[in-house]
């Protein structure tokens, strides 16, 4: 019998964006205090394991990714108690715990970057970052000509002791985020020690934060005239496996399966696999499925390259704290995932049925799966956030072309009958981001117990997968529906129109999703297990999903 897989290749992890889940102090922000006391709502979800965003000190000029101090909590969020409190917690409900890890850049309040600024040019201090003289003759260009990631150039100039204008820092993300030198042994020493303080306190594993970015071809060349598509000097680098490679061994020496999650936005897919051949990360973010429109054949192809070139081990996500929310994007003309600059007139109604079959397929597929904080709930996009509120760096970095990641990170609506949704406590302070009034019957307790809500279905779906075992298994095979078969198909293939995904995983379980303009018929099957959706004369209607039981069990 072949061994029991690892959990995390087949769990469900529940990211939790900590400042937008829950409000235990009333201050209008999500904490530690409101998750714990949440704990219960992810467990009776289903949920086996939860992913937090970052939950360190940061004067949060990107929403905690700007680190001040990695060994603290930042008192917005609660205390290092507190989060102690939180892991044996979640541990005792069964619910493994993931952090965010940021080791490409770090706050400009870190004191290794004050140190940096006050040391002065060619300083050890300043070693540890990417600090180097403008170009031209007063030196008032940037080193090179790299973009920050978030608009305008990666560079920024810094004033030196004297008054007078100095160096250039890098930084691939905001001017706040200076990012860390990892040339410089003494980066890589201080992060494994930092992982080990994590360890130490019973994490489960970490999600790494542009895992793919750290190391930098150290000529810092121009990027101007790289062909479209070719490697960038900042991504992707060979001396990043080695780095890898030493972190692995780092989580080995701790009992227990720790693991190592990859935010890794390489193309195409397959250039994960180097990460994942066992001695570096456990798994990376599958981002060509959450990326993918609402098309059969395109979802098949990313089902199959996925499956085909790195096994089911990169979990498939539908959201994130960064993207369009899918409910919102699946209800737009054009359904694939853009970075945020997207917008378009959302069919919220069409997006709904499309959200609920596409939890059906994800759950169907082999391996793990993420879900990002309110799709549960069926939450959108929100896209008239008032330009004062905004507070994503994005958007004042593009000079508000791009209105950025807010609208997915807007609190959670959980008492449809109380202020701000019962975010957090009555008497507390409004939501940090204004939550649309519709909400109200989104709110959670608004959807526990109607069968027909988004809440229930998760929850329905998350169960049935709990219970069939065969789910566990890393096997999948088609239906070759017409239209998608390169040959005639048979019986009822022949009779599915195009557009129409069908699979069998073994041990008698099928997932069919109808994203044609028709109904289809159901293939041959024992029981109907869940659908995303009424039936219409017992035929698939479009849009919908159904999970069967197709052999006697
Ligand atoms: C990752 C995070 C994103 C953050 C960026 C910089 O992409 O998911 O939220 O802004 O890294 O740390």
């Amino acid at each position: 019998m072949a061994d029991e897989p690892a959990w995390h290749h087949t769990a469900v992890v529940y990211q939790v964006y900590l400042r937008s889940f829950a409000d235990g102090n009333g201050n209008g922000i999500g904490d530690l205090a409101g998750l714990q006391a949440r704990l219960p709502y992810l467990r009776d979800l289903g949920a086996d394991a939860i992913w937090l965003t970052p939950w360190y000190v940061s004067p949060m000029a990107d929403g905690g990714y700007d680190v001040a101090d990695y060994r603290d909590i930042d008192p917005l969020f609660g205390t290092l108690a507190q989060a102690e409190a939180l892991i044996a917690a979640a541990h005792e409900q069964q619910l493994k715990v993931i952090v965010d890890i940021v080791p490409n850049h770090c706050s400009d309040q870190h004191r290794w970057f004050t140190a940096a600024l006050a040391a002065g040019p060619g300083s050890a201090e300043r070693a540890r970052f990417w600090f180097r003289p403008g170009r031209g003759a007063d030196g008032s260009l940037p080193p090179n000509d790299w973009p920050s990631m978030f608009g305008g150039s990666a560079w920024t100039r810094v004033p030196e002791a004297d008054g007078g204008a100095g160096e250039w820092y890098l930084h691939l993300y905001a001017p706040e985020q200076p990012d860390l030198n990892w040339e410089n042994p003494e980066v890589g020493e201080e992060f494994e020690d930092i992982l080990r303080y994590w360890l130490d306190r019973g994490v489960d594993g970490f999600r790494i934060d542009v895992a793919d970015f750290l190391v930098k071809d150290p000529a810092l060349p121009d990027v101007a005239g790289l062909p479209a598509g070719a490697r960038k000097p900042w991504e992707d680098q060979d001396g990043l496996h080695d780095v890898y490679r030493s972190w692995r061994q780092v989580i080995a020496a701790y009992p227990g399966d720790r693991v190592f999650v990859g935010e890794i936005w390489l193309k195409p897919l397959t250039r994960l696999r180097p990460y994942l051949s066992g001695d570096q990360l456990h798994t990376a973010f599958n981002f060509d499925f959450m990326g993918a429109p609402w098309n059969a054949a395109r979802l098949r192809e990313v089902i199959d390259t996925t499956l085909s070139s790195i096994g089911a081990s990169a979990p498939w996500v539908l959201s994130n704290h960064d993207v369009t929310r899918h409910l919102t994007r699946y209800g737009r003309a054009n359904t694939s995932n853009e970075w945020q600059d997207n917008p378009g007139v959302s069919d919220l109604a069409l997006g709904t049925r499309r959200a609920r079959a596409a939890i059906m397929l994800s759950l169907a597929l082999p391996g793990s799966t993420y879900l990002y904080q309110g799709e549960e709930l069926g939450l959108w996009e929100v896209e008239d956030i008032p330009d004062e509120l905004i507070a994503d760096p994005i958007f004042e970095r593009t000079g508000h072309l791009v209105r950025g990641r807010d609208g997915c990170r807007v609190p959670l609506p959980w008492l449809g009958d109380s202020p701000g949704f019962g975010f957090g406590p009555a008497d507390g302070a409004n939501p940090w981001l204004p939550q649309p009034g519709q909400w109200r019957q989104l709110a959670a307790d608004q959807q526990a117990s109607d069968g027909g809500s988004m809440l229930e279905l998760y929850r329905a779906a998350l169960r049935i997968r709990k219970d069939r075992a065969e789910l566990s298994d890393d096997q999948l095979s088609w239906h070759e529906t017409a239209g998608i078969a390169a040959h005639a198909a048979e019986g009822w293939e022949a009779t599915a129109a195009e557009g129409v995904l069908a699979f069998t995983r073994p041990g008698g379980f099928s997932c069919v999703l109808n994203l044609s303009n028709a109904p289809v018929p159901l293939p041959p099957h024992k029981e109907l297990l869940l659908a995303s959706g009424p039936l219409d004369d017992g035929r698939l209607p479009p849009d919908t999903a159904a999970w069967l039981r197709t052999e006697a069990s």
